[in-house]
C-alpha cells in the first residue's frame, strides 16, 4: 500500500493506477479505524473489480469542527489504521497535514444551502460545509470514479450526493450500512471515548430504534412516533438527547400525520462529551405508491 502525505503524491499514484484503465474508488475517513470503516473499504473493493484501486483517505478535517467540539480529543491511531487498510489490500492512502490541505488564504466553500441548515446542521452549525468542502477537495485531488461512505452518517451522505448532483461531478456514491456492536451500538470512532457506565447504557440508542421500527406499520402517526423514541431514550439518564426526527428517507423533508412512505428516524444523543448519531429508515404497513 503506498502512503501518500502530499497531494502530487496521491495525484500522481492515482495516474499510474489509472493507466490501466480500471475504476479508482475512493473512500474517505477520519481515521481511527473499526469494523464499520473496513466494511466500506470491502464494498470499495467490490466496486472497483479485481482490477481496479481502491484509495482510503485519512484525515481529521478540522473545517468540520465547530470552536467547542472534539477535533483535539478525536481518537488517532495512524499506525493502526495503516495495519488496518493493508490487511483489506487497499491500494493507497493518502492521509495529508492540515497544512497540505488548507492554504492559509483559502476563501471557497463548497454549501448544500437548505440541507447544512437542518437536522444535525442545527445542532452543528457549520458542519456540513466543512464535509461539503472537503469531501470536494478529496474528489478533486483524487478524482475517483465511485467514493463510499456509511449511511450512519445519513444526513451527510445526502448532502453529498445533493452535493455531486447539483455541482455535476460525475462520481457514482454508494452508500454501506450501518455496522454495529454485538449489543446494537452503531460502530463509531467515538464510542472508545465513551465511559465504561456510558458504554454500557449506548445501546438505547439502538433499542429505541427497534422499537420505533415495529410500530412503524401500525399506522401510527410521526409526531407519537417520535415522542414514543423520545421517552424511550429520555427513560435513560446517561442520554442527553439533542434531538429526534423523523423525515422522509429520500428528501430528508419533514412529514406529519401517519407514515405514507419510507421515513427515517434520526437521533442525536450526547453522553458526557461524547456526541452520537444513529438511524433507521423505518416503512409503513403499505406504502403508496
Ligand atoms: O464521515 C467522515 O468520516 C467525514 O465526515 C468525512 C466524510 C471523511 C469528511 O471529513
Amino acid at each position: 500500500m503506498q502512503v501518500c502525505r502530499s497531494k502530487a503524491a496521491i495525484r500522481s499514484t492515482i495516474a499510474a493506477f489509472r493507466a490501466s484503465g480500471a475504476p479508482v474508488v475512493l473512500v474517505p475517513t477520519m481515521g481511527f479505524l473499526h469494523e464499520g470503516h473496513l466494511s466500506l473499504m470491502r464494498l470499495g473493493r467490490e466496486r472497483a473489480g479485481a482490477d481496479g484501486r481502491v484509495v482510503a483517505s485519512i484525515f481529521v478535517n478540522p473545517t468540520q469542527f465547530g470552536p467547542n467540539e472534539d477535533f483535539d480529543s478525536y481518537p488517532r491511531d495512524e499506525a493502526r489504521d495503516f495495519d488496518l487498510l493493508r490487511a483489506e489490500g487497499v491500494d493507497a492512502v493518502f492521509a495529508p497535514e492540515a497544512t497540505e490541505v488548507y492554504s492559509p488564504n483559502a476563501q471557497t466553500i463548497v454549501e448544500t444551502t437548505e440541507l447544512a441548515k437542518t437536522l444535525i446542521g442545527k445542532l452543528r452549525p457549520g458542519h456540513f460545509r466543512g464535509v461539503a468542502t472537503v469531501v470536494t477537495k478529496l474528489f478533486n485531488i483524487t478524482r475517483p470514479d465511485a467514493a463510499v461512505f456509511g449511511q450512519k452518517d445519513y444526513q451527510q451522505l445526502a448532502v453529498i450526493r445533493t452535493m455531486v448532483r447539483d455541482l455535476d461531478m460525475g462520481i457514482e456514491i454508494i452508500g454501506a450500512p450501518i455496522k454495529r456492536e454485538a449489543d446494537g451500538l452503531a460502530m463509531s470512532s467515538r464510542n472508545v471515548r465513551l465511559t465504561p457506565q456510558d458504554r454500557a447504557a449506548a445501546p438505547i440508542l439502538a433499542r429505541a430504534l427497534d422499537e420505533a421500527e415495529a410500530m412503524a406499520p401500525t399506522g401510527i402517526t410521526a409526531s407519537r412516533l417520535r415522542s414514543h423514541v423520545r421517552a424511550t431514550l429520555e427513560a435513560e439518564p446517561r442520554a442527553r438527547v439533542q434531538s429526534v426526527d423523523i423525515r422522509d428517507a429520500t428528501t430528508l423533508e419533514t412529514i406529519s400525520g401517519p407514515l405514507a412512505r419510507p421515513a427515517v428516524i434520526l437521533l442525536a444523543v450526547s453522553f458526557g462529551k461524547v456526541f452520537l448519531i444513529d438511524n433507521r429508515v423505518v416503512h409503513p404497513a403499505q406504502e403508496e405508491t
